[in-house]
């Protein structure tokens, strides 16, 4: 059974409102993400998983190429509004062949806080690999797994498995559900698809102005995404 992706096509414009501020978005995911994509002036970056276009705007800011792609038709109208000329932006499921981008022409793939919508990652990992240029990066964010472990129902820890939480943005509340896969899993689809890992990483947040400081608390002392940066070898 696939992912839940209703979340964010129901609730679009919602999420893209609610992760230009969220502290666990905007002092947690975006700046360990930019960090880990390094300078990406004059670079070519695929981004998967775009939705309101939060780090697109601030790769372009820094001079990137960018081809942005989400599976939701709002979420890329939404983010294309905002970047305009500045990015390419388009509909795409990561769980088929990245037709348009070309071979071997991509300096960092980003995926910021996506790949646990997707259940297979071998036939994505291919694709990502034949898009990059040798040496290219693969940097991403996913859910941590020691804290889908603990959402699941604990019964078998080596399986992937779809695990729900349930999230307020702004006021709406929505059940995701996301696939919790073992650590063995995470690393061993990355070397079977020959990406030597490069940076593991498990941030505190950023200091920020107005955040709950219940959710500041959660994010500095809690597993809450895992960050990896891993190079085509
Ligand atoms: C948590 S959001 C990503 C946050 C985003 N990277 C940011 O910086 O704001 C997850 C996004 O992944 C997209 N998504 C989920 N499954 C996908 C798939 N199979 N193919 C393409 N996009 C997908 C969703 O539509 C949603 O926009």
């Amino acid at each position: 059974m696939p992912g839940d992706h209703e979340i964010y096509r129901d609730h679009a414009d919602v999420y893209a409102r609610f992760a230009e501020h969220s502290a666990a978005n905007s002092l947690y995911d975006r700046p360990a993400i930019l960090r880990l994509a390094g300078d990406v002036a004059g670079k070519r970056v695929l981004e998967l998983g775009c939705a309101g276009g939060g780090l697109t705007a601030r790769r372009a800011e820094r001079g990137a190429d960018v081809l942005a792609l989400d599976r939701e038709p709002r979420l890329v109208a939404l983010t294309r509004e905002r970047l305009g000329p500045r990015a390419q932006v388009e509909v795409a499921d990561l769980e088929q062949p990245l037709t348009m981008v070309a071979d071997g022409s991509v300096d960092v793939v980003v995926a910021s806080l996506v790949l646990h919508y997707v259940e297979h990652w071998s036939p994505l990992l291919d694709e990502l690999r034949r898009c990059l240029k040798p040496g290219g990066a693969l940097v991403f964010s996913v859910h941590h797994p020691i804290t889908g472990w603990f959402r699941s129902d604990r019964t078998d820890y080596h399986r992937t498995e779809l695990v729900s939480e349930q999230w307020d943005w702004d006021g709406q509340r929505v059940t995701a559900r996301l696939f919790r896969r073992p650590l063995s899993a995470i690393f061993g689809l990355l070397r079977d698809a020959r990406f030597a890992i490069d940076v593991v990483d498990e941030p505190r947040p950023e200091r920020g102005a107005g955040v709950d400081p219940q959710m500041f608390e959660v994010l500095s002392t809690k597993p809450v995404f895992l960050f990896v940066r891993a190079v085509k070898s």
